[in-house]
């Protein structure tokens, strides 16, 4: 799919089979989740626009560049994704963040909405969508719809693992949204957790259960 990018730098697949791993700790999950975030931050701002300008150094004039385009907003979809927020605000410090309360009811497995916060100047900015699993994509799929309501216009989706049923929802219903993500998984299992996965991402950051 051409709108699915794998991150695969070394040390994100590395911190990525830490967070796998399920003797992995709570306090040790939220720094690798942090970690991995603003490696991937690093990794999707490769093509950020820039514009020319003059400045003097101490020595002479010269040309430099500066980040140009629309400024951010990271928009983590709650629990899981606050885990990513420091560290993508470690790479991307002026973005402001917009807030959505989603969970996923474990019955029917529809994304029950009961927060909601954004910048005022949301369509002005880049939206980048924050959630570190997606599954059936029914959470990541009502954030799009909710952002494209309040007027976004350019979104893209960051999360750590993707299941192939997710991905093609996503894909089905918001098809020019760019996802990049650290692994593509098998599937998901009868509860519709993703295989392999790393369990319940939520849980795992905040350590409840
Ligand atoms: C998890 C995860 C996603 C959602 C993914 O959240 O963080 O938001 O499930 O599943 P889906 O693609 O099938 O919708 P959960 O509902 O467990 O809430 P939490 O973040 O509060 O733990
Ligand atoms: N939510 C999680 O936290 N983990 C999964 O595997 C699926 C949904």
């Amino acid at each position: 799919m051409e709108s699915v990018q794998t991150l695969d730098h070394p040390l994100i697949q590395h911190k990525l089979t830490l967070l796998r791993d399920r003797t992995t700790g709570t306090k040790e999950f939220r720094m690798l989740v942090e970690e991995v975030s603003m490696l991937m931050a690093y990794e999707i701002t490769r093509l950020m626009p820039l514009r020319e300008v003059e400045i003097e150094t101490p020595i002479t004039k010269t040309k430099g560049y500066l980040i140009a385009g629309k400024k951010m907003s990271l928009v983590p979809i709650l629990r899981a994704g606050l885990g990513m927020v420091d560290g993508m605000l470690s790479i991307l410090p002026a973005a402001k963040v917009g807030h959505i309360g989603l969970y996923r009811d474990p019955k029917t497995l529809k994304p029950v909405e009961y927060y909601s916060k954004m910048p005022q100047d949301l369509p002005e900015r880049e939206v980048i969508v924050l959630d570190p699993m997606l599954a059936t994509g029914g959470s990541v799929c009502q954030a799009i719809h909710m952002l494209k309501g309040w007027g976004a216009e350019q979104i893209k989706f960051v999360c750590l693992l993707a299941a192939p049923e997710g991905l093609e929802r996503l894909h089905k219903e918001h098809p020019e949204i760019m996802v990049y993500t650290a692994a593509i998984d098998e599937r998901l299992n009868e509860k519709s957790y993703i295989v392999p996965g790393l369990g319940d991402a939520g849980d795992r950051l905040f350590g409840t259960k």
